[in-house]
């Protein structure tokens, strides 16, 4: 079996902590196994937890629409969430619900490798840019370990707010050209062409 259906097949069983108790669903992730670009959000909310897929309410709508203006689609990109099962009444994830999931995290960034790894929100961003305000750094990029790491605001937070959406939508323009920047960064590099040495014959 592939090793993100395996991974699924965990996730929707886990018991590793008590959000296991209330979900509906579990919801592991989707996207594409070789995808360039991975979203990161918070966990569930009542859509997600009845649907078992990550951002599917009006949170998911925006997002939806944050891609397309910088011309992806989601089946382009991989999406999931810090923790895999909604906390109850949309509750902030609490850190040992972080710690029990994020095993199944740092699988999924394995297998996928992405290139950049786009973290929605507060809960995500503290896992890799650890001690940073959202305020002060989004839209910024980090790079580390072979991925590059970009912090965005919650795309639920910016939904309501008209400061935070002109944000969300101003840092979404930034991810294709970082993207081709890593690429180019990867890129093997051409060596540099001496100059020729004019002969006799040719002054
Ligand atoms: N908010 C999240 O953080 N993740 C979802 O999947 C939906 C809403």
């Amino acid at each position: 079996m592939p090793a993100l259906a395996e991974l699924y097949q965990e996730v929707i069983v886990c018991q590793r902590c008590d959000l296991a108790k209330q979900r509906t669903r579990a919801v592991p992730g989707e996207g594409r196994e070789d995808a360039e670009i991975m979203f990161i959000g918070e966990g569930p909310g009542w859509h997600e937890d009845q649907q078992g897929r990550p951002f599917v309410g009006p949170a998911g709508q925006f997002l939806n629409e944050l891609l397309a203006s910088v011309g992806l689609k989601r089946e382009e990109v991989y999406i999931t969430n810090v923790v895999k099962c909604r906390p109850p009444g949309n509750r902030d994830p609490l850190p040992s619900e972080i710690q029990s999931c994020r095993e199944y995290l740092e699988r999924q960034t394995r297998i996928i490798r992405p290139r950049v790894i786009v973290t929605l929100g507060r809960y995500s961003m503290a896992l890799f840019f650890p001690g940073k305000s959202i305020s002060k750094i989004h839209g910024t990029a980090q790079k580390g370990d072979g991925v590059t790491y970009f912090a965005m605001y919650h795309p639920a937070a910016a939904l309501h707010q008209q400061s935070l959406r002109q944000a969300i939508q101003q840092d979404m323009l930034k991810l294709p050209p970082l993207l081709a920047e890593t690429k180019r960064s990867a890129a093997p590099e051409q060596p540099e062409q001496q100059p020729r040495q004019l002969t006799m014959f040719e002054i």
